[in-house]
């Protein structure tokens, strides 16, 4: 079990403790949340230990579908399966049934108990920890949801087996993240292995986790430092939802990466980042994601995009930068000249 930062347990693959857990809760049901390939990729694992009874509810996979229909057919589900206020929801899934299978526990009937089970390095690293729950509506993301508490979040490594390569290494730019803006340890961990996947593996999980949990637990509903987390998605965001409209969309991580050497950049143009801190930046991400100019030729659009950014305050574009490796500031106000120095930066690599 992890250091309890946070009032809910993380447990990494001891699943006697999950099944006490839920024997201890003694649910009037329980109710298993799937998606087509963790039902056909997960979910096998899952019920070889998973030791009570349960009914699955499977949704669709992918983004398009974390909107309140999606909620519905859930709530409909619970209802057909006579689901009440004592009954326990358990999300086996990625970020989208996470934060999808989160919010309909929390809302059907005020709410009942669940357990986040995520299967995606993302979703383990990031997503199930810190009790963001929601739904995209009307194309924003995340723009319907709450904060809740799940009553434990469960891990295993063995779930990322099934896992494509570039969803595990667009997960895995999270962990690079939580090093750059709070562990130089961590840092210098990620830099050692031969190549970035030997780095997926339980141990960095954890620390990972562990990273995002300390934040967390400082500032639960995020008026200060839990801001730190940001970095990389200003820009990253931006450049993400642009590319939605591109031949080849870009994974969230994907997008986070140019994200982070950008806003790296920015940092340095402020003097708050050396350049030696920078160039190791740029060179540990570029080796991992490659340059990705192409989506960055809208400078217009990518501004645009990232004044509507929901963390801003009135018109300014609030960004979080590194100050060194292992260490961020937040609420730095950023310009365009700022970002298209930092674009043609990136694209010189
Ligand atoms: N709540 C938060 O704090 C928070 C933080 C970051 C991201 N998010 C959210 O997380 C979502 C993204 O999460 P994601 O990247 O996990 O996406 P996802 O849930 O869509 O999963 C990615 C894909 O992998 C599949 N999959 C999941 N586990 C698998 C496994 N073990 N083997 C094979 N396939 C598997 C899924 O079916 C899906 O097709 C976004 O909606 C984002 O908003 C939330
Ligand atoms: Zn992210």
């Amino acid at each position: 079990m992890s250091e309890d930062h946070l009032s809910y347990p993380i447990v990494y693959a001891e699943w006697d403790i999950l099944n006490n857990l839920v024997g201890d809760l003694s649910p009037s049901s329980i109710f298993v949340i799937v998606d087509e390939n963790t039902s056909r990729d997960c979910y096998p694992l899952f019920q070889s230990k998973f030791d009570h009874a349960h009914q699955c509810i499977q949704i669709s996979a992918g983004e398009q579908h974390k909107n309140l229909n999606t909620c519905e057919v859930v709530y409909d589900q619970l209802l057909q399966f006579g689901a009440d206020r004592h009954s326990l929801c358990i999300n086996l899934g990625g970020g989208v049934i996470g934060d999808l299978g989160g919010f309909c526990a929390s809302t059907f009937m005020r709410g009942f108990d669940f357990i986040q089970i995520p299967t995606t390095v993302l979703a383990q690293v990031d997503a199930s920890v810190g009790g963001k729950l929601g739904v995209d509506f009307q194309g924003v993301k995340n723009m319907v949801g709450l904060f809740n508490h799940p009553e434990m979040v469960f891990m295993d490594v063995d779930f990322l087996k099934t896992l494509p390569e570039n969803e595990l290494r667009s997960g895995y730019s999270e962990i690079i993240k939580h090093a750059i803006i709070y562990d130089h340890k961590l840092w210098q961990e990620l830099c050692s292995t031969e190549t970035w996947s030997d780095n997926i593996n339980q141990a960095i999980i954890q620390w990972s986790v562990d990273i995002k949990s300390r934040v967390v637990a400082q500032d639960f509903k995020e008026g200060g430092i839990r801001k730190i987390l940001n970095y990389g998605h200003t820009i990253g965001h931006a450049v993400e939802t642009l590319s939605f409209d591109m031949e080849m969309p870009l994974l969230h991580g994907e997008a986070i990466a140019i994200g982070m050497i950008c806003e790296a950049h920015i940092a340095w143009q402020f003097g708050l980042l050396e350049l030696s801190a920078l160039e190791g930046i740029t060179e540990y991400v570029i080796g991992i994601y490659g340059i990705q100019a192409e989506y960055l030729q809208d400078v217009s659009k990518i501004m645009d995009l990232m004044k509507h950014d929901k963390k801003n305050k009135g018109d300014q574009i609030l960004a979080s930068l590194p100050t060194q490796i292992g260490d961020c500031t937040f609420d730095k106000a950023i310009d365009q000249a700022l970002v298209e120095k930092a674009f043609l930066y990136y694209r010189n690599q």
